[in-house]
């Protein structure tokens, strides 16, 4: 049988029977499972040309959807029982939805496409139970859709590609200093302005190439109200970032009074077109809050997430160092210095957030000058920010760079496309651990699970989004799911062996990852500078 990625806890029955699924397959769903019903009928009916109609509980050879208050959070139970068909019991919602997943996996690649291209066949799946839980609650994927705009039906693809592999959290990027990706009703300029530069740096670093064309997009509000009804149609949380206040130059383009305007005229600016830590920065005003609280406002009103992420990370203090009004800021507040400026400009926004019912998470730099009481923390720049938050009491999403950005490169050598930072193979991300061993039981509670990012500097398409994606993220969903032994002791190679059948899956899903031999010529580009570091990522 094809095993699964990510891997079931427990798998057991003789093989020599099965179940097989055809034009007369029945679907019960009982109370409480209508988003995998829905799902079943309209991506794994439709591809296999099931019409899965409605059919009594008791009908042989059916499809059966139970919720089940003996399984945990998201843990799901697939029986396969000859003569009776398919159950699977969820201990919630999400726990039947995955449980469908893992059947659809089950039912091999073309299960992943969108129509049938084998009208009439037989679907058998072997006798089997397979039992399942999620090792952590927080399964995600950050999508910069700031330095690249993903138009929406790419961002919907996301959607699907995430549910495939049981991960449950998006992190939207929105905002950043090449572009401000979502429609504000009360800020027109943000899109009007924000949304588009005039050209865009070829590569990174030292990069002299240009691209004379406009570049831009953004979401309007129906647009996410759709993004995040199809991500709770698959038991996934669209978190959305709103970058504060450093990455800010898009929204400074559009309203220069948000910027440090003591110190440089800042209606000069306009939507940044090149790559690296931008100094122009938010000023620490009270009509600066505000202007934010109003974006928020509207950000909460679309996005029913817990969270709220507001960025942190990056905001050089050279401006507010030289601006009299920031400085005069300092003082009031009797502040030590601007890295306590910057940790009372996330506290507003904790606070805010707070009393809104919602909660802060930032990377890790909202750490320094101190963290308001139930913010959280994305530990970016390795496991440190992360350790710190979760012995100080707060919850962590681990996404170290060294680790799980899958920006940088998967291979040495001349052949990768504009490559980026540490190389990191499919091998390293299946090797990689979310939790520490700096951390105690009670600390460990605090991870609230994995993060992959992928930032979009150099991939200016879906398909360059593709290529550094996968088959990483496979390999990144394997581990934020199973409770996998320890790094070194990990079977990759059984990995790699379940890997052949998943890229025949990937195919099917017509995902452009990179191939194990290395990238396909026009998966190439040649003569793009990147800005690739040399050796093995830093420890810790
Ligand atoms: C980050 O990579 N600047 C969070």
């Amino acid at each position: 049988m094809s095993e699964l990625i990510p891997a079931p806890r427990a798998i057991e029955g003789p093989m020599r029977c099965a179940v097989t699924l055809d034009r007369d397959t029945t679907l019960w769903a009982g109370p409480g499972t209508g988003t995998t019903e829905r799902w079943l009928r309209a991506t794994l009916g439709a591809a296999l040309g099931l019409p899965l109609p409605s059919g009594p509980q008791d009908a042989r050879n059916s499809v059966r959807l139970h919720l089940d208050d003996t399984l945990g959070p998201e843990a799901y139970r697939l029986g396969v029982v000859s003569g009776r068909g398919v159950e699977i019991r969820g201990g919630d919602a999400a726990g039947v939805f995955w449980g469908a997943q893992t059947l659809r996996q089950l039912l091999g690649p073309d299960a992943f496409r969108r129509a049938p291209v084998r009208p009439g066949a037989v679907h058998v799946i072997p006798h089997q139970i397979v039992e399942d839980a999620p090792r952590f609650a927080w399964r995600g994927l950050l999508l910069d859709v700031a330095r690249h705009f993903m138009p929406k039906d790419g961002v919907l693809r996301y959607l699907d590609l995430l549910a495939a592999h049981k991960l449950n959290v998006l992190h939207l990027h929105l905002t950043d200093d090449q572009g401000w990706r979502i429609e504000i009703e009360r800020y027109p300029g943000l899109t009007e302005v924000g949304s588009w530069r005039a050209r865009t740096k070829i590569g990174h670093g030292a990069s002299p190439l240009w691209d004379e064309k406009p570049h831009g997009g953004y979401y309007t509000q129906d647009d996410i109200r759709e993004i995040v009804a199809h991500a709770a149609e698959r038991h996934i949380t669209v978190v959305p970032e709103i970058d504060v206040p450093g990455h800010s130059q898009a929204a400074i383009a559009a309203y220069p009074e948000l910027g440090n305007t003591d110190v440089i005229d800042t209606t000069a600016l306009s939507v940044w077109d090149t790559w690296g830590i931008n100094p122009n920065v938010l000023a620490p005003t009270d009509s600066t809050l505000r202007f934010y609280e109003g974006v928020f406002e509207e950000v909460l009103a679309l996005f029913p997430s817990e969270f709220i992420h507001i960025g942190g990370d990056e905001c050089p203090k050279e401006q507010w160092r030289r601006s009299p009004a920031a400085q005069s800021r300092i003082k009031e507040l009797g502040l030590a210095d601007e890295d306590e400026l910057q940790s009372w400009f996330i506290g507003h926004f904790a606070k805010w957030l707070s009393v809104r019912g919602r909660r802060l998470i930032g990377w890790d730099e909202i750490l320094e000058g101190g963290l308001a009481e139930g913010a959280a923390v994305s530990s970016w720049r390795g496991y440190a920010g992360g350790i710190a938050a979760a012995r100080a009491g707060h919850d962590v999403v681990m996404c170290p760079s060294q680790h799980v950005y899958l920006d940088h490169r998967q291979a040495p050598g001349e052949d990768e496309p504009v490559p980026i930072g540490y190389v990191r193979t499919l091998e390293d991300v299946y090797r990689f651990e979310p939790v520490p061993p700096e951390l105690d039981e009670e600390q460990t509670r605090h991870v609230l699970g994995a993060q992959a990012n992928v930032w979009t500097e150099v991939m200016d398409d879906s398909a360059r989004v593709d290529y550094q994606t996968f088959p990483r993220l496979a390999a990144f969903a394997e581990v934020a799911w199973s409770a996998l032994p320890a790094p070194a002791e990990r079977d990759f190679t059984g990995f790699e062996r379940r890997m052949a059948a998943h890229y025949r899956r990937l195919d099917a899903l017509g995902v452009a990852y990179r191939p194990p031999a290395g990238p396909r010529p026009w998966q190439r580009r040649p003569g793009v500078l990147g800005r690739p570091v040399d050796g093995p990522p830093p420890n810790g």
